[in-house]
């Protein structure tokens, strides 16, 4: 997969311009990055904020050659890539919350939005990333549970360098996981970097359904294994919060 940058001022989305882009015939590789978002989009419906100059936003187009049930680790590929891309060029480190938040100390630096979608040559991928550059990225009511590159390095956030240690990254994992056991170290490095692959007391919300319990690793295909009160879970999609243990003397 070789990397190929378009940038633009101002876009809708640009998960929905490389969408556009690949119906047109784009290749693999074809990158969009823009300044703003006007209408950029998070998992589960949501809107993600994108004030001029205050993120990088960021999409790629990648049309996967191996089976679909492994498709589901390009966002793992993602948080991995976007974890080394800011310790790199920021010295930020982060943790990786399931199924693909970047955090650093607890708060939210960077969402992921894999969509598949039809092209003329066939099925494909638009991985979108998105990394809080500044505070100025989010809403200030979220300060407690978002942060940005510049609020955790105490410096500016160098975006040419993020972005330019974010491709070299990408390609580099993205290679891994078409290896015949590419899944499995994907997987296995993911889990080292994430504190709630195992262990980790967490509630899961998935529209109205609410589960608790705690996490016990990963599967092959990137599902969540959840021991719960009424036996082990296999979760494949959810917002995860960590849930801290009622002290005994509290
Ligand atoms: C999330 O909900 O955490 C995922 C957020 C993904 C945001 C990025 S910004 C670049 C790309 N374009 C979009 O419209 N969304 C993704």
């Amino acid at each position: 997969m070789k990397p190929r940058v378009l940038r633009y001022e101002s876009l809708p989305s640009t998960n929905t311009e490389v969408a556009r882009l690949a119906a047109e015939g784009a290749e693999e590789g074809l990158a969009v990055v823009a300044d703003e978002q006007t209408a950029g989009r998070g998992r589960l419906q949501r809107a993600w904020s994108s004030p001029k100059g205050a993120g990088l936003y960021f999409s790629i187009l990648l049309k996967p050659k191996f089976a679909t049930n492994r498709w589901p680790l390009i966002t793992f590929v993602a948080a991995l890539a976007t974890g080394d891309a800011l310790f790199e060029a920021s010295n930020v480190q982060t943790d990786i919350k399931w199924p693909n938040d970047l955090l650093a100390n607890e708060r939210k630096i960077c969402g992921i939005l894999a969509e598949a979608i039809e092209t003329p040559s066939g099925r494909a991928v638009v991985l979108g990333i998105g990394i809080n550059l500044t505070n100025e990225a989010f809403p200030a009511e979220l300060t407690n549970v978002a942060t940005s590159v510049a609020n955790e390095s105490g410096r500016a956030a160098e975006r040419e360098a993020i972005l330019a240690a974010l491709l070299q990254a990408l390609a580099r994992w993205y290679s891994l996981l078409q290896e015949r056991d590419g899944a499995e170290k994907i997987v296995a490095a993911w889990s080292s970097r994430s504190s709630y692959a195992t262990g980790k007391l967490v509630q899961i919300t998935n529209g109205d359904e609410t589960l608790r319990g705690h996490t016990r690793g990963i599967e092959n295909d990137g599902a969540l294994r959840l021991e719960t009160a009424q036996g082990m879970q296999l979760i494949r999609a959810g917002d995860v919060t960590s849930v801290r243990p009622a002290r005994m003397n509290a």
